[in-house]
């Protein structure tokens, strides 16, 4: 073998090396989804599949405290509650407590507050929270002839 034909051969090696590094293992699934014919597929990976949904588990549920019934609300007490008008401050703090534990288990409050001011909207992601709540709100009250008693929540 010529220099000429080593270069070729480790050439070709190369490329199929290359080839065979870009595959999927396992190979992915694919489910038709629609009819057939316009591409609607669902290409899923059955490892990756099983990773994301042990990163989806619910977390355990946070207990119920019980309010005794003179317990303020949270918009009398606080400066800056505009959605959950009608939780009482102990309600609301399960709430507070239950989202940052779903939302952001790592950062906390500090994730939509800040620490010194509370009240601050400042931060987007606790405008967006704000956003998310109303909208929740919004479709178990008004949009019941579509979500029934299941409703809709965080998860949906
Ligand atoms: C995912 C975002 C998010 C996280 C995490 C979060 N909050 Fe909130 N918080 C909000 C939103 C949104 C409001 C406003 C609710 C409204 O307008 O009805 C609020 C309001 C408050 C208020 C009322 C402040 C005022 O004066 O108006 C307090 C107190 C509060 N949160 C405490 C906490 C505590 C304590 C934690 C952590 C255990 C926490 N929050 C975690 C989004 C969040």
């Amino acid at each position: 073998m010529n220099n000429r034909q080593l270069v070729t051969r480790l050439a070709a090696a190369l490329g199929v090396a290359l080839l065979l590094a870009g595959c999927e293992r396992p190979p992915p699934e694919v489910k038709q989804i629609g009819y057939r014919g316009t591409a609607m597929e669902l290409v899923q990976n059955p490892r990756l599949l099983a990773e994301l949904a042990a990163k989806n588990q619910l977390p355990p549920a946070l207990a119920q405290l019980e309010a005794p019934p003179d317990t303020p609300l949270a918009k009398d007490v606080y400066q800056n509650v505009q959605v959950l008008t009608d939780l009482n401050v102990v309600e609301f703090t399960h709430q507070m407590t239950a989202q940052a534990s779903w939302i952001a288990p790592e950062q906390q409050c500090v994730y939509c507050h800040n620490l010194e001011n509370f009240a601050s909207d400042e931060k987007y992601t606790k405008v967006v929270a704000r956003r998310m709540l109303a909208m929740t709100r919004d479709v178990n009250i008004n949009w019941q002839a579509h979500v029934k008693q299941t409703g809709v929540t965080c998860y949906t």
